[in-house]
């Protein structure tokens, strides 16, 4: 077991199971059936201190934004807005649960490639603090659809490209997302809202990437954006990004140093007078998660490979098959015995593709077992999906021994409730 791919404390306890703030991951297993999505409550309590300390130890004025579709969860807004985070949302669906969670509006900051005349009516009438304008034609929308005067910030991308997976680089010119820098696209979108009625500019934004390592590529799109830098210009929101271990052989950069560069990277380039935003989601809530499953089969093929079934897949993980994501995992049951059989952790959907980790050593695993994949916090419920009418997981908080559920197990009667 990789102790930098689970929550602070994990351990095994005097059953031999795994334990998860004092949770018993196979008794969870069996209270409250699998598939299930359990996170450290604690975990995500501490990254969001870590983040906000980070700042705190350089500069006063900063906010940190959790970027909410990693974690989409009522319970997991109520508890970063008790951390004092604010809070990004990337729909009007994002938007109902922030506001449902009871997070002040003026805290919320709402993202969009193609915002509806309804998305920015729900933002209008709740009082969003800030709506981050994605394009000329949403520019025009606000100024048709909006009844109140509304404070922005303008999404660039500033033609840098991190090294990360190409359907999460978001900051090169050709992106669905944003107004270019290098087309001159972004100077017209600040001259266009600088005249609007409307639209009070109030900064820039920029979110190049997800699960990035080199960090030094947020220093160069801070340097990139800075081409923009006006006397209008207070607040600069530098997007989330820092990668999380998924293995063991993964080194991502600490909060601190992420957040160290990202803050003198802005006071370099844009002075001591702006707020510096930052919105991290994977970096939250990713290794606070893990996801447990029933080993259901195991199909030998000689000579070529085991696989091993269990009861999710790619309904509840998208990523194996969205980004060959790659994973490890243990038996929960026995962490600590040595890892000996090579399989391949297939999921239980129609789809030869469904498969969640092609090479993984495990102890001895039987039909019953608890498999337990770490790293599974971010983007695990919020790409869930019915394919093959299978039910979504619940959603399990863990905290000082107790399990609370916080989203309920979908059941098969749910998969009936919109039939018209
Ligand atoms: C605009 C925006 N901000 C923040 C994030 C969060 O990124 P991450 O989870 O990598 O921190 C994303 C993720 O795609 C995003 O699109």
């Amino acid at each position: 077991m990789a102790p930098m791919l689970y929550p602070a404390g994990t351990t095994t306890n005097s059953r031999g199971h795994l334990e998860i703030e004092g949770c018993d991951t196979v008794e969870l297993a069996s209270e409250f059936g699998t598939p299930a999505y359990l996170f450290a409550v604690g975990e995500m309590r501490s990254r969001a201190r870590a983040y906000r300390s980070a700042f705190a130890d350089r500069t006063d004025d900063f906010e940190v934004l959790f970027a909410s579709k990693a974690l989409p969860v009522t319970a997991a807004y109520r508890l970063f807005a008790e951390e004092g985070l604010s809070v990004d949302v990337a729909s009007g669906g994002e938007l109902t649960m922030a506001l449902a969670a009871g997070y002040d509006p003026a805290r919320i900051y709402m993202h969009g490639n193609n915002k509806t005349d309804a998305e920015l009516r729900l933002a209008d009438r709740s009082g969003v603090g800030h709506l981050i304008v994605d394009s000329f034609d949403e520019i025009e929308r606000c100024e048709r659809v909006l009844e109140r005067n509304q404070d922005v910030l303008i999404r660039v991308t500033p033609g840098i490209r991190p090294s990360t997976h190409t359907y999460i680089q978001t900051g090169q010119l050709d992106s669905k997302f944003g107004f270019g820098l290098e087309d001159g696209s972004a100077a017209t979108a600040v001259a266009r809202i600088l005249d609007s009625p409307r639209l009070n500019l109030v900064g820039l934004h920029f979110h190049i990437g997800s699960q990035i390592f080199e960090i030094e590529s947020f220093r160069l799109a801070v340097q990139a954006l800075a081409r923009l830098r006006g006397d209008w210009c207070c607040i600069v929101n530098l997007g989330g990004g820092l990668g999380i271990p998924y293995e063991s052989g993964d080194r991502p950069p600490p909060i601190e140093q992420y957040v160290a560069l990202k803050v003198g990277a802005a006071r370099e380039f844009f002075g001591e007078r702006v707020r510096i935003l930052i919105e991290p989601g994977r970096s939250l809530v990713g290794t606070a998660g893990v996801t447990i499953y029933t080993v259901g089969t195991i199909k030998e093929i000689p000579g070529l490979r085991t696989y091993l079934a269990v009861d999710g897949g790619m309904s509840d993980n998208l990523r194996p098959m969205l980004y060959d994501a790659t994973y490890e995992a243990v038996i929960a049951d026995r962490p600590d015995a040595p890892a000996e059989r090579r399989v391949t952790v297939a999921g239980s959907h129609c789809e030869s593709g469904d498969i969640l980790i092609r090479d993984v050593a495990l102890a001895d695993p039987q039909i019953g077992d608890t498999l337990l994949i770490p790293a599974t916090g971010a983007y695990g419920h919020s790409l869930a999906n019915n394919y093959n009418g299978m039910p979504r997981p619940p959603v399990i908080f863990c905290e000082d021994g107790e399990a609370r559920v916080v989203v309920e197990r979908e059941t098969w009667d749910d998969l009936l409730a919109r039939d018209a």
